[in-house]
C-alpha cells in the first residue's frame, strides 16, 4: 500500500512517514520546501534504513501534483501541507485561505481523477475555539476564533461535502491538540522558523541559550496555578494515530471525526518544571500578560479514538519534555 504524504518533511508530516514505513506502507512525499529542510528527507532515511520517494511541489500547482498521481500507485493520501501559524494567519488572511483551500481543493480533485479516495486531513483541536467545557468530545460546536483555524473548519467542511457527493470517498479528519516531542533518534523534530510561537520549541530554545527568557503569557487563568492549561500529546502517538485511521479507512467510506489527545491537561508551570526535571537543565522564565485569543483550559476527550481505532497516546509528559530535548541537542550540535 502507498501513501502520498502531503507537507511529509514538516513536523508531523515527518513522525508520520516513520510510522508509516515502520508498518510496511509505501511513501512517497510531497513537500515544497516552504516550511522544511531537504536534511530531513536524509534524516528520515537514516531512521528508517531505506530510501524514501520524494517529489518537491507546492501543491498550488495542480499540474505538478497530477504527475505524481500518474507516476506512483496511490491508495491513501494523509494531507498536512498547510501554512500554520496563527499570528501570521490573522494578517494574511487571504493567503491562508488561498493556499490552505486551493491546496486541498487540487489534492481532491486530483484523487478523483485517479480514482484515490481514502484521505487523512490534518485538522485542529483550534476549530473548537474556546470550549464550554472539558474535556472536549468530537460533537463539541465548531467555531475556531482565528483565521487558521477557519481555514481548518473549512478545509472539514470541504471534505465532508466532497464525501457526501461521491460515496466511494472515505474521510479522516484528525483534530490535534498540542503535539511536542521528537523521535527518540533526535534526528527530526519541531524546527520553527524564526520565533517559536508555541511553548515547547520555546522552551528548548531557552534551556539551549538560542532565547534569553520565556515569557509565560498570565498566570492569572482560572487554572490550579494561574497558567493555561493543555493536553500535549508526544508527536510519535499522533504519527501512529494516522497509521491506526487508515486501517478504518481501508474497510469504511465516509467521514471519520477523532480527537487525537491524551485526554488531560498540564499548565504551562507544570510543563516547564517537568522539562527541568527530566533534562536537569533551568529554563529561564517571567510571568507576562496574557496572549490574546489564548484560553484558561483546553483538553480532549480522546475515548472515541480510544475504542474505534484501538489508539492510545502512549507516551507521558516526562518523555515529551526529555525527547524535545535530545532533538533540541542535535539540532544545535549540527547546526540544523
Ligand atoms: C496554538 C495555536 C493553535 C494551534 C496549536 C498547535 C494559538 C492561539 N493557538 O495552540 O491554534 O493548533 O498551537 O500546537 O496560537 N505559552 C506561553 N509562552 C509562550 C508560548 C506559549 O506561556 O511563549 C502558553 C500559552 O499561553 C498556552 C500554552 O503555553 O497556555 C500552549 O501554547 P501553544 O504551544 O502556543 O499552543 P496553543 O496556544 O494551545
Amino acid at each position: 500500500m502507498r501513501v502520498l504524504v502531503t507537507g511529509g518533511l514538516g513536523f508531523i508530516g515527518s513522525h508520520t512517514v516513520v510510522s508509516l514505513i515502520s508498518n510496511g506502507y509505501d511513501v512517497v512525499i510531497v513537500d515544497d520546501l516552504s516550511n522544511s529542510k531537504l536534511s530531513v528527507l536524509d534524516r528520515l532515511e537514516t531512521i528508517c534504513g531505506k530510501s524514501i520517494d520524494f517529489e518537491q511541489i507546492n501543491l498550488l500547482d495542480y499540474n505538478s501534483l497530477d504527475q505524481v498521481f500518474f507516476k506512483y500507485a496511490i491508495d491513501f493520501v494523509i494531507h498536512f501541507a498547510a501554512f500554520k501559524a496563527v499570528g501570521e494567519s490573522q494578517e494574511k488572511p487571504l493567503e491562508y485561505y488561498q493556499n490552505n483551500l486551493v491546496s486541498l481543493i487540487n489534492v481532491l480533485n486530483c484523487m478523483r481523477k485517479h480514482s484515490v479516495f481514502k484521505i487523512v486531513f490534518s485538522s485542529s483541536a483550534c476549530v473548537y475555539g474556546t470550549p464550554d467545557s472539558c474535556p472536549i468530545p468530537e460533537t463539541a460546536d465548531i467555531r475556531p476564533q482565528n483565521v487558521y483555524g477557519r481555514t481548518k473548519a473549512v478545509c472539514e467542511s470541504i471534505l465532508q461535502d466532497t464525501s457526501a457527493a461521491i460515496s466511494e470517498f472515505s474521510v479522516a479528519l484528525l483534530r490535534y491538540f498540542n503535539p511536542i516531542g521528537a523521535h527518540e533518534s533526535g534526528l527530526i523534530g519541531e524546527d520553527p522558523n524564526g520565533i517559536p510561537n508555541n511553548l515547547m520549541p520555546y522552551i528548548t530554545q531557552v534551556a539551549a541559550g538560542k532565547r534569553e527568557l520565556l515569557t509565560v503569557y498570565g498566570n492569572d487563568y482560572p487554572t490550579p496555578d494561574g497558567t493555561g492549561v493543555r493536553d500535549y500529546i508526544h508527536v510519535c502517538d499522533l504519527a501512529d494515530g494516522h497509521v491506526a485511521v487508515l486501517k478504518k479507512l481501508e474497510n469504511n467510506t465516509g467521514v471519520f471525526i477523532y480527537n487525537l489527545g491524551c485526554g488531560r491537561g498540564y499548565s504551562v508551570l507544570e510543563v516547564i518544571h517537568a522539562f527541568e526535571e527530566v533534562n536537569h537543565v533551568n529554563v529561564n522564565y517571567a510571568i507576562g500578560p496574557r496572549r490574546s485569543g489564548d484560553s484558561a483550559v483546553c483538553f480532549s476527550n480522546p475515548a472515541k479514538a480510544n475504542k474505534e481505532l484501538g489508539w492510545y497516546a502512549k507516551h507521558d509528559i516526562k518523555d515529551m519534555c526529555r525527547d524535545s530535548w535530545r532533538w533540541e541537542c542535535y539540532a544545535r550540535d549540527h547546526e540544523v
